[in-house]
């Protein structure tokens, strides 16, 4: 039965247990996604991506239609993103990775048959596999702390991707996960969210802080193929209050700079396919090219 609608001037039940967490900061007035009359780019993408009523308000919905009668494509292209997660973390786990760090985890999906949760996914290869649901967003830890981080071996935080030391310093993180092995970190679709600054500091701070072995897959919205489309995207997220970032595939190299990529390298995500997956993909993508992944590894 599909889920209620959430009304307009309801606030999620499931309030996050903060445990002793701090808040994440901000650096003025409060975080747009605590605006429920606005359009939020975590709702918009889950309402998008098939989450139905569950997790998005009026707002969101509204908006989300509208841009989906205007720029059809863009749906398209988040669906192609969230169906990569499954190809991007079975990537890290087949390289022996047992611990995960799920950056900027976003919503809990409701196609949970096609786009498994992260968890089920890693323990497809490791039964013992860890993982850390982590998002910015208090609402998004609500779900994640009810509907992801459910048993043994996985937990929420609250942190955000802008301050990669304090997240990993973080006592739930220390406490879940041995710091002396590998970590992957799950990393689609949240460098565009971060201004240019943030994202090479994220990206340079992971590659610092993380053990050796550890493995980042990223996926990043580039206008690259299509940039008169890409750039109407832009101009509906700053019409709804939301800074968009997509960057060139230049830029987006200079992010991984620090980083060893793995075959095939920086690829439109509809494309990319690691050519040593022992896992085929669970479902086919269709052709759209607006981001562009890149799984990478440490040299160490
Ligand atoms: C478009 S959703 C992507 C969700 C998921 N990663 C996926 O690919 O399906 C972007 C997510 O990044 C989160 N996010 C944005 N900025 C962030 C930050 N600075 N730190 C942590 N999470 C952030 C948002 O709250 C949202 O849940």
């Amino acid at each position: 039965m599909p889920d209620a609608p959430r009304p307009d001037n309801a606030p999620p039940q499931a309030l996050i247990r903060s445990e002793g967490e701090p808040e994440a900061p901000y650096d003025g007035g409060p975080p747009a996604y605590d605006n429920i009359r606005k359009p939020w780019p975590g709702r918009v993408y889950d309402y998008l991506t098939g989450g139905g009523a569950r997790h998005s308000y009026q707002s969101d919905r509204a908006w989300g239609r509208a841009l989906d009668k205007a720029l059809p494509w863009a749906k398209n292209s988040m669906q192609i993103n969230r169906r990569h997660k499954v190809t991007g973390t079975l990537v890290l786990a087949e390289l022996g990775i047992e611990q995960f760090i799920d950056l900027g985890c976003g919503y809990p999906t409701n196609r949970k048959q096609e786009w498994p949760d992260t968890v089920p996914l890693v323990r497809t290869v490791h039964s013992d596999a860890r993982v850390m649901y982590v998002d910015v967003d208090r609402y998004v830890c609500a779900f994640a702390n009810t509907s992801l981080a459910t048993g043994p071996g996985t937990d929420f935080l609250r942190a955000d991707a802008r301050d990669v030391p304090a997240m990993l310093a973080a006592g739930r993180l220390v406490k879940l996960f041995d710091l002396t092995e590998p970590i992957g970190v799950i990393l689609h679709d949240v460098l565009p969210w971060l201004g240019d600054e943030e994202a090479a500091q994220a990206m340079g701070d992971l590659h610092e802080l993380l053990p050796a072995g550890s493995a980042v897959s990223l996926t990043h919205a580039t206008g690259d193929e299509n940039p008169a489309g890409m750039e109407q995207l832009v101009e509906a997220y700053a019409e709804a209050g939301c800074d968009y970032r997509p960057r060139a595939l230049d830029q987006i190299t200079e992010l991984v700079g620090p980083w060893d990529l793995l075959d095939p390298g920086l690829q439109p995500t509809s494309q990319w396919a690691a050519t040593n997956r022992r896992t085929s993909p669970r479902s086919s993508c269709p052709s759209c090219a607006s981001r562009r992944t890149a799984p990478t590894r440490t040299p160490r």
